[in-house]
């Protein structure tokens, strides 16, 4: 007892020496919200008159590894540096505790900064755009829907059928193209807990007019008829009249359903349903416009990325045959099991699997489908000695964090079993970020993630392939030049 007792005391005085020192090493990269006297803009170049360093910030985009922009520049003037690209002035960090400030963002210093075509499209009242306690309502509404058990238990069901669908019409077709058919998987997941659509017209038209919508993300910011950014409003504007009509039809079911203690089934109703803080001013219904407009506005950090982190996978497992036979090994011990008891797969069965979270975790860091945050300083901030002057852009880089060899031994190199070593706890390391961090922490993350842990045990217990010659393009957005291209052959016994 008196041994127990003990015990418990010096793990209580270990965590609190582990608690200091990591407060004490956090404030000394906290920021100051005023500059010092001995707090400089960081070095760097602004490049040609007003291009800048654009173009070679795009070339490198272009080449296949597009931080190189920044390691040359890291190399010059240090981890935290200045530029000037896109028409602004910007300071990059490459510091992952820089980075981690920026995120987290505890003084409110900076907001959202993306470019003119994507402000555009987004709306002013886009989650991605919003600041403070809007921004913070909408986030906690949408993360904790996101996370809860009951949309966990049926969405599950869901991918699991999305995916078995889209793999069982594999079998006749020639050549498959992964970019293109995992698209078909995660849309239809997506409008499912946005705004719980199933396969219908309207699923269809969303779709066709999503596609046309979204060519306008990165384009010309200019907007008069028979520019892609006002073709691009159009079709939301019609992706809009739709989804008004659907709000209203479920206002009227609402209060039955509020009365019935019903669960929310999607986005939709998580909004419709909130009525704010009862203990203070943002105790109202969030405006019906505002609702619509998110919805749509939220297909945008959701539609293209899971998808890609699927193609991806499957490119760099492609390369890697040990690595692919272990994940095989690890899901049909899986698929057996179930089979013997008959059971369901749960969100759990997925999630449990270590080496298939080790792929995800590997792939997400290689892959950096979202490589940077933008923000801009709202007032003066010195962050580990650095002022980042009022008004200045600062774009967090997370990709370079993720491809430097001082968070990761050989960066270029797909290698599933480092995570085994680094135990796992992905979400609170600050050398991998591929979801953000802080108040803007992407609350699709758990559904990102299982809707690639269940594509990848079926695809691996279903089928054998083999992949075509394909390279990753990065700019604007990472892409596979062809889509990644491969042929396929079922795995016969099992199915
Ligand atoms: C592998 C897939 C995904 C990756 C890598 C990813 C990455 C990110 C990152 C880095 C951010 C932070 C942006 C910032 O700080 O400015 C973010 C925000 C966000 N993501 Fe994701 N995302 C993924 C999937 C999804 C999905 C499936 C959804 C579903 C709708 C989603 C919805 C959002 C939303 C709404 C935000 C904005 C949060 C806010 O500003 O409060 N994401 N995502």
């Amino acid at each position: 007892m008196a041994w127990e007792v003990g015990s418990w005391i010096l793990m209580g005085i270990f965590i609190i020496i582990v608690g200091w020192i990591r407060f004490y090493k956090m404030k000394k990269i906290m920021i100051k919200t005023s500059s010092t006297a001995t707090a400089n803009i960081p070095r760097g170049s602004s490049g040609w008159p007003w291009i800048g360093e654009t173009l070679h910030f795009i070339v490198s985009a272009y080449t296949t590894r597009p931080v190189t922009f920044m390691d040359k520049r890291k190399s010059l003037y240090g981890k935290v540096f200045k530029t000037h690209i896109l028409g602004r002035a910007v300071i990059v960090s490459t510091d992952p505790e820089v980075n981690k400030v920026v995120l987290l963002n505890q003084d409110n210093i900076f907001i959202p900064y993306y470019p003119k075509s994507v402000i555009e499209l987004l709306g002013k009242s886009s989650i991605l755009q919003l600041n403070g306690t809007v921004h913070r309502r909408l986030h906690a509404l949408i993360a904790g829907f996101f996370r809860s058990p009951h949309l966990k238990a049926r969405i599950t069901t869901h991918i699991e059928d999305s995916v078995k669908l889209t793999l069982s019409t594999w079998e006749t077709k020639p050549t498959v193209y992964v970019q293109q058919e995992t698209k078909k998987i995660t849309f239809e997941v997506l409008v499912r807990v946005l705004m719980g659509l199933g396969p219908s017209e309207d699923l269809n038209f969303l779709k066709r007019e999503y596609a046309e919508f979204i060519k306008g993300l990165i384009c010309l910011p200019i907007k008069f008829p028979g520019t892609r950014l006002y073709k691009s409003l159009q079709a939301k504007e019609r992706m809009l009249k739709m989804l008004r009509r659907i709000i209203e039809e479920r206002k009227i079911g609402l209060q039955q359903k509020i009365d019935d203690k019903g669960m929310a089934n999607d986005a939709v109703d998580i909004l419709l349903g909130d009525i704010g803080d009862e203990s203070n001013e943002i105790h109202q219904r969030l405006p019906l416009d505002f609702i619509s407009d998110n919805i749509i506005e939220m297909m945008i950090p959701g539609e293209d990325s899971v998808p890609m982190v699927m193609t991806l996978a499957v490119k760099f497992l492609s390369d890697n045959p040990l690595a692919l036979s272990r994940l095989v090994e690890e899901n049909m011990d899986l698929k057996k099991h179930k089979a013997r008891s008959c059971d369901d797969y749960s969100w759990n069965d997925y999630m449990s699997l270590p080496f298939t979270q080790n792929v995800i975790n590997e792939t997400l860091r290689m892959a950096n489908i979202i490589n940077a945050v933008w923000r801009k300083a709202q007032r003066d901030v010195e962050i580990k000695g650095y002022l980042i002057p009022k008004g200045w852009c600062v774009l967090a880089s997370l990709s370079s964090v993720h491809m430097d060899e001082e968070n990761y031994e050989n960066p270029y190199q797909f290698h599933p079993w480092r995570w085994e070593k680094k135990g796992g706890n992905f979400n609170s390391n600050i050398t991998f970020t591929p979801f953000g961090g802080g108040q803007r922490l992407c609350p699709g993350l758990e559904l990102s993630r299982l809707e690639i842990s269940i594509f990848l045990h079926h695809l691996v217990t279903t089928y054998i392939w083999v992949a075509k010659k394909d390279d990753i393009v990065n700019f604007p957005t990472v892409k596979m030049k062809q889509k990644l291209p491969i042929t396929i052959k079922p795995i016969y016994p099992l199915r």
